[in-house]
């Protein structure tokens, strides 16, 4: 737990589900006022609420004004709202490509340039941006999604740069959680079989070198790191919960 996080007004976009939900539920832990920004329903009642696409500059407008409006502060904003599909570049369509680039990419950048003017009359105020280990390494057919999380690290470096020493910005690289989005491409591949579904997980988890995907919470644990005091002088950075999937080159070598 870190003290200094309570009382502290932590917007998470994209917490209805996955990574945000157990984001939020985090800081409410750690006594935060929460509010989730997202489009999904909403059944915890440990945070708030409100309807907001990333992707519509009105809505987020206005969703953020209200939050300033009543809490008098905006200290930790979590850009986590994401979307994946799959396909090479001649098989996806222009729309899909452009529709990920959009929630991925230019969703951080529009909740960040409309929360940055009230972070900036809060304390000590914080960005951490989920990106992914597709920052570093990558799966076949994805390229919006790959090309959106690469470009998420220089985003965050932007704005570290920008914005020092008034504001630290950093990123959190996750490899394969446990949430709707990897079931969903989990079921892609094998089809809606339960069991199916939990062999593929496992063989999934078994590439890492941890011999297991994440859970929510272990990325969680590292955006309240980076959100909190212990993190003073850290800004710039992309912290890997990866379970060393980044690391390892696949090359053998003699005992
Ligand atoms: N699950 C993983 O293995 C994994 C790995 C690395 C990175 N990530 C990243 O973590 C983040 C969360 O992923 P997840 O697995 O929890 O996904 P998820 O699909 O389980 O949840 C996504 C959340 O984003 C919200 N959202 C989607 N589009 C939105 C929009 N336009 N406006 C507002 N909210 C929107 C949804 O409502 C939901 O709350 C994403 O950025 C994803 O790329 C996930």
């Amino acid at each position: 737990m870190y003290g200094d996080l309570s009382g502290k007004v932590v917007i998470v976009t994209g917490g209805s589900m996955g990574i945000g939900k157990a984001i939020a539920r985090r800081f409410a832990e750690e006594g935060s006022r929460v509010i989730d920004l997202s489009i999904g329903r909403h059944d915890d009642a440990s945070y708030t609420h409100m309807d907001c696409d990333v992707t519509k500059t009105d809505d987020l407008k206005a969703s953020l004004k209200a939050v300033y409006d009543q809490y008098g502060s905006i200290n930790v904003l979590v850009n986590n709202a994401g979307i994946e599909s799959y396909g090479s570049i001649e098989k996806m369509s222009e729309e899909e490509w452009r529709r990920i680039i959009e929630v991925n990419l230019f969703g951080y950048y529009n909740t960040s340039r409309i929360a940055i003017p009230y972070m900036l009359k809060s304390e000590n105020p914080s960005i951490v941006n989920i990106s992914s280990v597709q920052a570093s390494v990558i799966t076949k057919n994805a390229s919006a999604y790959v090309t959106s999380k690469h470009a998420i690290i220089g985003f965050t470096k932007s704005i570290a740069l920008d914005y020092a020493p008034d504001l630290r910005c950093n990123a959190v690289c996750p490899a394969t959680i446990d949430t709707p989005l990897v079931r969903k491409a989990a079921e892609l591949e094998v089809g809606n079989n339960e069991n199916d579904i939990k062999r593929k997980m496992l063989e999934w988890g078994s590439q890492h070198p941890m011999k297991r995907i994440g859970q929510p919470s272990e990325v969680a644990s590292a955006v309240a790191f980076l959100a909190s005091k212990e993190a003073s002088f850290i800004t710039g950075t992309c912290l890997y919960v990866d379970g060393g999937l980044s690391i390892r080159a696949p090359i053998s070598t003699p005992e």
